[in-house]
């Protein structure tokens, strides 16, 4: 049912730093960062060949990483974001297994203007898991 790695979010403490790291230290590149005020986060988006770095730094004051960034001062991976061809299947799916949808269990539309959905971790090896309808 899953298709490509979208992409993987790590939650960074210093936007600046981090884009610096990955910027010159691992030779990638770079996105300016780009505020995401409906998502409460802003982002750097890392280009890889093969797929996205999503650098998220909280954004207000109601930011959803905030309580990650608390719990994991110096950053980490934040979710995995897997691609599926139809996200309502999928969250179907995925519900009838079991599997614990978050939120209202609608899709919403993601950073990247396309639906998608988050899954509980305890269900799926301790990984926040996004879906994103590609
Ligand atoms: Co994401």
């Amino acid at each position: 049912m899953i298709g490509r790695l979208n992409h993987v979010a790590i939650a960074v403490p210093d936007l600046a730093a981090a884009t610096a790291t990955y910027r010159d230290t691992l030779g990638a590149r770079v996105s300016a960062p780009q505020p995401e005020p409906a998502h409460g986060v802003t982002v750097v988006f890392v280009e890889l060949p093969n797929t996205k770095i999503e650098l998220l730094h909280p954004l207000g004051p109601n930011s959803p990483i905030a309580s990650f960034l608390e719990r994991n001062p110096s950053g980490g991976i934040h979710h995995v974001c897997y691609e599926v061809p139809d996200i309502l299947a999928a969250r179907d799916r995925l519900k009838a297994a079991g599997a614990r949808v978050l939120g209202d269990g609608e899709p919403r539309i993601g950073a990247h203007g396309k639906p998608v959905l988050f899954l509980h971790p305890k269900d799926f090896c301790g990984t926040l898991v996004e879906l994103e309808q590609a």
